[in-house]
């Protein structure tokens, strides 16, 4: 969250029973790149189900701040690209907020235009590994550095002739994949990135929908230099990852019968679902629909939870909701494993201490390891005042425990939910 707003502590009401139909915001990664991919592209990308959140704001301003015409209403966006060389040099340093995916993504863009910029961001993003794409993109010619030198934000990014690559990423992130493909659309010869485990996958989606060629082959995504890319209608569907705050009230308050519409259910991003089946939940996809990004309508019921071990390729799938998770193994019955995970890390806040640290304080049996978490279920939780770092997933995670456990619970710096769900408390 964007440091000049004002942050407030939030307390958590009670729910005793959860009934009836709500749809979540849209997808915080796809209405990202929608705004700048449509940006690159010749003409008006009318974007709907568009998420007004923080982040996706911050990615609007960077993209106004280089010349693009961006309008936002109520129900919609219409960005006004200007072509892959349309953009023209910020005024000022770039401010990304508090998104990652603004900052790695734009940085692919920036090391292939013909002028210098700045980027930088909150004190949460300034404290982020950068070097994941610093790396690759110094392989392919591009000046980046990380102005004091630590690896992190504030970047200089100046003019300079880019080369394709095909580069072997240690991590499984979209971030830097799209990065890289993003640069590559401004290097001579093709570019490919190779991921230990397949990341999301909406770049190459919305780029090929748009007129670029990206192909995919197991993990490794290529595409092609000087693509035409032509603004055309983007239709959002809801963010699975801020459905799975109600996917998980629905399952741990009595009594509930939810049905959360129209959710993106892309098999990149739907690891939260095969992960609550196996702990026993009661959860059903309805009226699937949608080709390139395929939504549907969720329904779930209450249901008694038991541990589960969640590791290896299925990581990136749900990498986002594994705090939610967390919460969730908290209430189930035996112990729940959470290996591979390390990247929970370097996310907004390091998510395996800050959620090892508030479940304990809440009376949960947490034992936070090097790549994971380790929870022993089942034991009573108590509301208390616990911390979100301002991180919002983790705020939203402990929001959903508050609801259903004994004693008032306090959220520290809980309105910092506004970066991917403005209106959570309100639907809660
Ligand atoms: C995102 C990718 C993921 C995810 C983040 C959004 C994206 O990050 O955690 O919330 O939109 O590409 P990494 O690529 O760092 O894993």
């Amino acid at each position: 969250m964007s440091t000049n707003k004002m942050i407030s502590d939030i307390t958590i009401p009670k729910n005793t029973s959860l009934r009836g139909e709500i749809t979540v915001p849209g997808d915080k990664s796809i209405s990202h790149r929608a705004v700048m991919f449509g940006s690159l592209a010749e003409g008006t990308t009318e974007i709907t189900g568009f998420l007004p959140g923080a982040d996706c704001l911050s990615t609007i301003s960077c993209f106004r701040s280089m010349g693009i015409e961006i309008e936002q209403t109520a129900d919609r966006v219409l960005v006004h690209g200007k072509g892959l060389h349309g953009l023209s040099r910020p005024k000022t340093a770039l401010d990304v907020g508090n998104s990652g995916t603004t900052m790695r993504l734009i940085s692919g863009i920036l090391a292939g235009q013909d002028f210098d910029a700045r980027l930088t961001g909150d004190p949460s993003i300034r404290r982020r590994p950068m070097r994941r794409i610093i790396t690759p993109l110094t392989e392919m010619n591009a000046r980046i550095r990380s102005e004091n030198g630590s690896g992190c934000a504030p970047l200089m990014i100046r003019p300079s002739a880019l080369h394709g690559i095909s580069y072997h990423s240690p991590v499984a992130s979209a971030q830097v994949k799209s990065c890289v493909l993003l640069a590559g659309m401004y290097a001579k010869g093709s570019t490919s990135v190779t991921e230990p485990v397949l990341s999301r996958n909406h770049t190459e989606i919305m780029l090929n929908y748009l007129g670029a060629n990206v192909t995919t082959e197991g993990t490794t995504a290529s595409i092609e230099p000087e693509p035409k890319l032509v603004g055309r209608a983007i239709n959002v569907p809801g963010d699975i990852s801020s459905a799975a705050y109600f996917l998980a009230a629905g399952l741990i308050t009595p009594n509930s019968e939810l049905l959360i519409k129209n959710v993106g259910v892309n098999p990149t991003r739907d690891g939260i679902i095969e992960v609550l089946r196996n702990m026993g939940a009661d959860i059903t996809l309805l009226d699937q629909t949608g080709e390139g990004e395929p939504a549907a309508d969720i329904l779930v019921r209450t249901s008694s939870l038991h541990g589960t071990e969640i590791g290896g390729a299925i990581i990136p799938r749900l990498i986002d909701e594994l705090p939610v998770i967390a919460v969730l193994a908290a209430f189930a019955d035996g112990t729940t494993v959470i290996r591979d995970a390390a990247e929970l890390k370097v996310k907004e806040s390091n998510r395996i201490d800050v959620m090892t640290a508030n479940l304990k304080a809440m009376g949960a049996d947490v034992t936070a390891t090097e790549d994971g978490m380790i929870i022993n279920g089942g034991r009573p939780l108590h509301g208390t005042l616990v911390d979100s770092h301002l991180d919002h997933r983790v705020a939203m995670s402990l929001a959903v425990a508050g609801t259903v456990c004994d004693g008032e619970m306090i959220i520290k710096g809980g309105s910092c939910v506004d970066i991917s769900f403005p209106g959570f408390y309100e639907m809660l």
